[in-house]
């Protein structure tokens, strides 16, 4: 693998030291509170949430900055201190049957607290979780169906479906496994196009199980590549290769990967859907190109074709300068969050070129991958 040159490398470590300083302001202003998107540059965090999918990813971001501050530094123990105090909170999560969002809360959270202590209580907590989100799979149809109904299956599960294969490789649990490889089978079958570009929702007929439509809530139509919904799907079925083996999800994967790459603007960063009329195509979604670049790093390391590897990691190396460069909020000392130009709903008219917590969470992490691994 090439290496970053010098300049790039200090962007890169300037950037993740901006963040800890952000995220540092954001706790001691509103101290235990989750926000998920900022109004005008201000985290909304006096009303309750819409939905807590995202909780998970504060004290992500918490966890690397402790990882990556020096040993035995008043950093480390502050941000340790921290990260668990954010993440003891979501333990009841484990038992919410309620959402498909458990991957995105667990993974960022306990998954992160588990590998760096090798607790067996935080494997339990993450067996636990996985085997809820299990719960949700229907027989007919063969996918874990979404929050919105039973007939429902949403692309952003592939980010989640890989707490099932870490269920299934700790307990042993073949059914487990069964469940998370139909689901990812599923969702290729009937959410990934034939040109790699993607829908964030499907329907089913529950009755027989036959799959009766592409449809969207965040998109821009049923048939348009919503860029977040793209980048879900990048970044969950390269997790899926890595846990099955399957090449099957590679190969989704690298299709993801590739209608992302020939489709974004010059800079790297998506419109918000690749679809929509080209006044609104200029809005761009920040969050969607942080976790394609986060996706990509690990998809590089994942793929036979060394050609490939090297386009995938280069395109991450770009669209993070392009972060840096021209969407930090440092120009701004009023904006409370790390991005700008994240959004969360346009339909709704909510977080709409703000920053996004899982936006903030995967440039982070993306950084760390670059910078580290
Ligand atoms: N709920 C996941 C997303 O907004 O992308």
């Amino acid at each position: 693998m090439i290496h970053l040159s010098s300049d790039t490398g200090d962007l890169f470590e300037q950037a993740f030291a901006y963040a800890q300083k952000q995220v540092r302001k954001l706790i001691e202003k509103h101290p235990n509170v989750y926000p998920l998107s900022t109004e005008n540059g201000k985290w909304i965090a006096d009303s309750p949430a819409w939905t807590h999918w995202g909780d998970g990813f504060l004290p992500g971001m918490m966890w690397m900055f402790a990882k990556h501050s020096e040993p035995d530094s008043v950093e480390r123990t502050y941000w340790t201190e921290q990260a668990i105090k954010y993440t003891t909170p979501l333990e009841p999560r484990k038992g919410d049957r309620d959402v498909h969002d458990l991957g995105f809360l667990f993974f960022s959270s306990y998954y992160r607290w588990w590998r760096l202590t090798g607790d067996p209580a935080h494997r339990e907590i993450i067996i636990e979780a996985g085997k809820t989100l299990a719960t949700r799979f229907k027989e007919k149809g063969g996918y874990l169906r979404s929050f919105v109904g039973d007939n429902s299956i949403f692309i952003d599960i592939m980010m989640n479906v890989g707490l099932i294969f870490v269920a299934a490789r700790e307990t042993g649990d073949r059914r487990l496994r069964e469940i998370a490889m139909r689901h990812s089978h599923t969702t290729r079958r009937v959410l990934v196009r034939g040109d790699g570009s993607t829908a964030q929702e499907g329907i089913f007929d529950t009755d027989t199980g036959e799959f009766l439509k592409q449809t969207t809530h965040q998109g821009y139509r049923g048939d348009s590549c919503w860029s977040r919904g793209l980048a879900w799907a990048l970044y969950g079925f390269t997790t899926c290769y890595e846990y099955s083996r399957d090449p099957h999800f590679l190969h989704t994967a690298e299709a993801c990967a590739d209608f992302y790459i020939t489709h974004a603007p010059a800079d790297g960063v998506a419109p918000w859907d690749f679809n929509a009329p080209m006044e609104s195509r200029m809005l761009p979604d920040t969050s969607a190109a942080a976790i394609c670049a986060s996706g990509l790093l690990r998809l590089c390391r994942l793929t036979p074709d060394p050609l490939k590897g090297h386009l995938y990691w280069s395109t991450a190396v770009h669209i993070l300068r392009s972060l840096c460069e021209k969407h930090l909020t440092k120009n701004d000392p009023k904006w409370e969050g790390i991005l700008r130009g994240g959004v969360y709903h346009v339909n709704q008219g909510l977080g709409v070129d703000e920053s996004v917590m899982w936006g903030e969470y995967y440039f982070c992490e993306a950084l760390e991958r670059v910078l580290w691994n």
